[in-house]
């Protein structure tokens, strides 16, 4: 007949020892990261095509619908010469029927340079492109940055008339590699 709150006994310590155990091994580190994200969707050497579309994208006033695959890269600097220290890889479609400018962003932060080469973030969130300081969450990562959880904060620093653009990304992240 006392078995309830035995149950609840054994889930309490149970659940105290996860507990315990996260604190133990979750030697948690904060990074920052800052550098320069390149989208360049025109010219004869695109970093961002476009690989699908809706019937209706064509003729939406948002261009909803409209896919995008990237391998942007990553630079320490504005200038797209300055050093490389990563690459965006993955998708950002353009998800609203009615606004303008609302992204689902869905790419790895692939790293390059030599504090954290082979390690990556991943991005999942909006992206209203024409706020002047958007928030992406960064959901998860790899190496250095195994089990991930932060924020980006990022910028348009320059957008030209065929869409090519340069944006200020900062990164901040919990994780748990080392
Ligand atoms: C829609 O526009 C894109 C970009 O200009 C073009 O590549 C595509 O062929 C067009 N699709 C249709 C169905 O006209
Ligand atoms: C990053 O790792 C790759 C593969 O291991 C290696 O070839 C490259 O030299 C490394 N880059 C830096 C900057 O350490
Ligand atoms: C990034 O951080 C730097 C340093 O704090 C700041 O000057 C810059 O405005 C920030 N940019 C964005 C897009 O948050």
């Amino acid at each position: 007949m006392s078995s309830t709150p035995k149950i609840i006994t054994l889930f309490l310590i149970f659940h105290l020892s996860i507990v315990r155990l996260t604190l133990i091994d979750g030697a948690e580190t904060e990074t920052h990261l800052h550098f320069y994200f390149h989208d360049i969707p025109s010219g004869n050497n695109p970093t961002a095509v476009r690989v699908a579309e809706a019937p209706g994208t064509n003729t939406s006033s948002t261009g909803f619908g409209a896919t995008v695959m990237m391998d942007d890269p990553l630079t320490a600097g504005p200038d797209l010469s300055s050093a490389l220290v990563g690459r965006a890889q993955g998708l950002y479609a353009l998800a609203s029927r009615d606004e303008t400018g609302h992204l689902l962003m869905a790419m790895n932060l692939v790293f390059m340079d030599k504090e954290n080469n082979g390690s990556t973030l991943a991005v999942l969130g909006r992206n209203s492109v024409f706020d002047t300081i958007r928030e992406m969450p960064v959901v998860g990562g790899s190496g250095k940055f195994r089990y991930a959880r932060g924020f980006i904060h990022a910028k348009t620093v320059t957008m030209d008339m065929t869409g090519n653009a340069v944006v200020e990304y900062n990164v901040t992240v919990y994780h748990q590699g080392q």
